[in-house]
């Protein structure tokens, strides 16, 4: 039997379902029943029944789905891919800020462990920061973590003050405004999209700043037949998927989160048949990490 097959009959067998990031490798795009941004995947894991979830993506989209669905049996078919960004916010550094600062609101973007969530107020993801951080109250102090480019995009775009961490995405943040001029002289007629965890200098010289999620959704609808792709190149396979008859770019810095790289259908079968992988978290962890997630979700209907 091919390992497709295999993985077709073991989730059956299991009554699973497999969700998938859009960065992921495309043959493990190709198997899952769901393929999302955060938000998205997010959303699913919420409105899950199956027993079983194998979420494919990095640790901390595991562990959302782990928070939402907790009834399910979560599945992470590579336990060491992590998200660098998401370290960059210690639980214990931002329950220390916290204290130290009882006044500020927490806004943690999903790229955060669950430990780090469970300090916090509301998540956000790329998908719905500007209707979070919007639906805030003038004046409040806010604390913005782990992503300073991210925070940084939004201070800029809603012209609102924000205290930012000391985090960002390393494959995002390579990304220089060099790479997006060279982009433009290649391909003068496409229209440069890049992830808002990109710094602002580089977001300023795109045409816009979307989600992953968004980015699919815009070239659907757009009438333009060409795009480049200002994020991971994992995007890309989605894009071409879905729109046969329009041309997509890479950047020439060619981004690649190496840990999204790390879910394989070997891995995704391996956890499936042994029942491995398993995303374990503390009732405590969950109740807590929950709270952000629910008024994340709430707000951004
Ligand atoms: P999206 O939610 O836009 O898919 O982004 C997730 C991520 O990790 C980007 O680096
Ligand atoms: Fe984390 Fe960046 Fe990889 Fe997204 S692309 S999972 S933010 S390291």
């Amino acid at each position: 039997m091919d390992i497709i097959q295999e993985i077709l009959k073991l989730k059956k067998e299991r009554n699973a379902v497999i969700m998938a990031h859009n960065y992921t490798l495309g043959e493990v795009q190709d198997i899952a029943d769901y393929c999302g941004d955060s938000l998205e995947l997010a959303r699913i894991a919420a409105k899950c029944n199956a027993e079983v979830i194998v979420l494919c993506g990095v640790r901390f989209m595991a562990e959302t789905a782990k928070i939402l669905s907790p009834a399910a049996t979560v599945l992470h078919p590579a336990v060491d891919s992590g998200c660098p960004m998401a370290d960059m916010a210690d639980p214990e550094e931002v329950k220390k800020f916290k204290a130290d600062n009882p006044d500020t609101l927490l806004i943690a973007y999903v790229n955060t462990t669950a430990a780090t969530k469970s300090e916090v107020d509301i998540c956000c993801t790329s998908g719905n920061a500007e209707k979070i951080v919007s639906a805030l109250p003038a004046g409040q102090k806010v604390m913005f973590l782990p992503d300073a480019n991210l925070g940084g995009n939004l201070i800029k775009k809603l012209d609102r003050p924000m205290e930012l961490w000391h985090g960002c995405c390393p494959i995002h943040d390579r990304i220089t405004p060099e790479d997006i001029q060279l982009a433009r002289k290649a391909h003068p007629d496409a229209i440069i999209m890049v992830h808002p965890e990109c710094k602002v200098e580089v977001t300023a010289l795109a045409d816009m700043a979307l989600s992953t999620g968004a980015m699919l959704n815009f070239v659907k609808e757009s009438d333009a037949a060409e795009f480049v792709a200002g994020t991971e190149i994992g995007i890309l396979h989605r894009m071409r998927k879905e729109n046969p008859d329009k041309k997509f770019y890479p950047l020439d810095c060619n981004p690649v989160c190496e840990d999204m790289k790390k879910i394989t259908l070997e891995k995704i079968a391996t956890v499936l048949r042994e029942m491995s992988g398993k995303v374990e978290l503390s009732p405590e962890i969950i109740e807590k990490a929950r709270r952000p997630i629910e008024k994340m979700l709430e707000l951004s209907k």
